[in-house]
């Protein structure tokens, strides 16, 4: 078989050639003496046009072919100027292989996001969704090329894992522990030393800290992997489960940390663009006009970087009114983000030095003893994409930061020891590959760019 994906990619050297492929009907038309196909073979969004005609012993079964029935097609790729399509296939002879039922719920005709959402299990076969999921996979691979160039141990964190990272406890218990039954200690507590690990554990919400192991020992880590998080936030920016990219380095700070993320960033757009040209032009056409253009502005820009505070005062001086009103040491809320970065910048924006209060106890306090080295990425049309921060490497504040937070210290034995032997600047950040996808595709939700899409309520296959 030729892949469709071929024959519009070298169509010159196919055209006047006999070719056999095999895919899935799309459409049918059929007049009295001759009739069209449009077929899809799954290496491509866009389909191939079929001509048949009445030489064709099967002429009459061809035309009342069910949408999706499977079909195997020899014939002459010939030129079409002038058409929507470059080329066609002039049948010599079509076979059906497999049928499929007149009732396919996936009928041509547009249909919105969330009806394709319920039909989850057949919504990869419709352009949009094929689009989307190929510049998926293309963008995985750039990652690992991105890192893997540059010499990255890739590190396989658990996903099933004692710690909080994030120390959110937005965590999904795993548990063999029978809920009819549950075992209790002599404070009444559940007791979780008789489940199946002897203590508790929960999904992975950040693979950080155990990539933080890895960096102290190769330098130069990530991990991409599965991430879960219970948050009962029902946006378009949120799943259950969502796939974080997060590399740590050593004998690196904030500003390393920036500039590699920065890189990463352009480099991913940069390969997506390069290897997925007709996607994003499709994207650039159906889903979100200033695509290609806004994309290709990030590759020729430098990200401006900010400083929460100075943030803090720009929101203030906004000539909006938000929804949560804007003070220093507030959380920054999508209305906030989008604003800095739509309004104010209209590029990539980092947030660094945000104040310690609302983030995690791993940062590395800064010499205001307020703020933390942390930097959040924004980006336009989506908010935050990436959270990253220097890690506290000196023990002695690390250890009085837990204690201040009301953090076991005996929990985070290890993560300590970490300081106590070789204690080395460090730093790392955290991609939701997601949000990334959405910002590569301009698709508005976060449902809609993962396979298969948990969240609160709704956890299908
Ligand atoms: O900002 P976050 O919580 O940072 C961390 O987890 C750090 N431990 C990362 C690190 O420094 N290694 O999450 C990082 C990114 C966010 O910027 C966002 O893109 C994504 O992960 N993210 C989510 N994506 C989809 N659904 C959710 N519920 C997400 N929560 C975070
Ligand atoms: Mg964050």
């Amino acid at each position: 078989d030729i892949l469709i994906k071929s024959l519009y990619r070298e169509t010159k050297q196919y055209i006047g050639k006999e070719v056999k492929i095999s895919g899935w009907v799309k459409t049918v038309r059929a007049s009295k003496a001759f009739g069209f196909i449009e077929v899809n073979d799954g290496s491509f969004f866009k389909n191939v046009q079929i001509v048949f005609d009445e030489a064709l012993e099967n002429f009459s079964e061809l035309g009342k072919l069910p949408i999706s029935a499977s079909i195997e097609v020899i014939g002459e790729v010939v030129e079409t100027p002038g058409t929507k399509q470059p080329f066609e296939i002039k049948a010599s002879k079509v076979t059906k292989v497999g049928n499929s039922s007149s009732d396919y719920p996936l009928q041509k005709k547009r249909h919105t996001f969330e009806y394709l959402r319920s039909i989850a299990h057949l919504r990869p076969r419709s352009n949009a969704f094929s689009a989307v999921f190929r510049v998926r996979s293309i963008a995985a691979y750039a990652v690992h090329k991105f890192f893997q160039e540059q010499g990255f141990v890739y590190v396989h964190t658990p996903i099933i894992t004692a710690s909080d990272c994030e120390g959110a406890g937005e965590m999904f218990r795993v548990t063999t522990l029978d809920m009819e039954n549950l075992p209790k200690d002599e404070k009444g507590k559940i007791d979780y030393s008789q489940d199946f690990f002897g203590k508790s554990a929960n999904l992975t919400v950040s693979g950080q800290l155990e990539g933080e192991i890895y960096a102290l020992a190769f330098r130069n880590i990530y991990t991409f992997g599965p991430t879960f998080r219970a948050e009962n936030s029902n946006t378009g920016r949120h799943a259950s489960e969502f796939w974080m990219i997060e590399p740590e380095i050593a004998f690196a700070d904030l500003a390393d940390d920036m500039d590699l993320a920065e890189e990463m960033v352009k480099y991913i757009i940069k390969y997506v663009m390069e290897n997925a040209p007709e996607e994003i032009e499709f994207f650039n056409s159906f889903i979100d006009k200033g695509l290609k253009d806004r994309l290709n502005n990030v590759l020729n820009s430098d990200f401006a970087r900010i400083s929460y505070t100075e943030a803090v005062e720009l929101l203030k001086k906004a000539d909006v009114e938000f929804k949560y009103p804007v003070e220093w040491g507030c959380n920054l809320q999508t209305e906030h983000e989008r604003y800095i970065t739509e309004k104010i910048y209209n590029k990539p924006v980092f947030v660094t030095d945000y104040p310690k209060d609302i983030k995690a106890f791993y940062m590395r306090i800064n010499d205001d003893n307020k703020t933390v080295a942390a930097a959040d990425l924004l980006v336009p049309g989506v908010g935050e994409i990436i959270g990253g921060s220097q890690r506290e490497e000196r023990l002695d504040v690390l250890e009085a930061r837990i204690a201040e937070l009301g953090l076991e210290k005996e929990d985070y034995w290890w993560y300590l020891e970490l300081r106590k032997y070789g204690e080395t600047k460090h730093a790392g950040f955290g991609l939701g590959f997601e949000r990334m996808i959405m910002y590569l595709t301009g698709m508005s939700n976060i449902r809609d760019v993962i396979p298969f899409p948990r969240t609160p309520g709704s956890a299908e296959f």
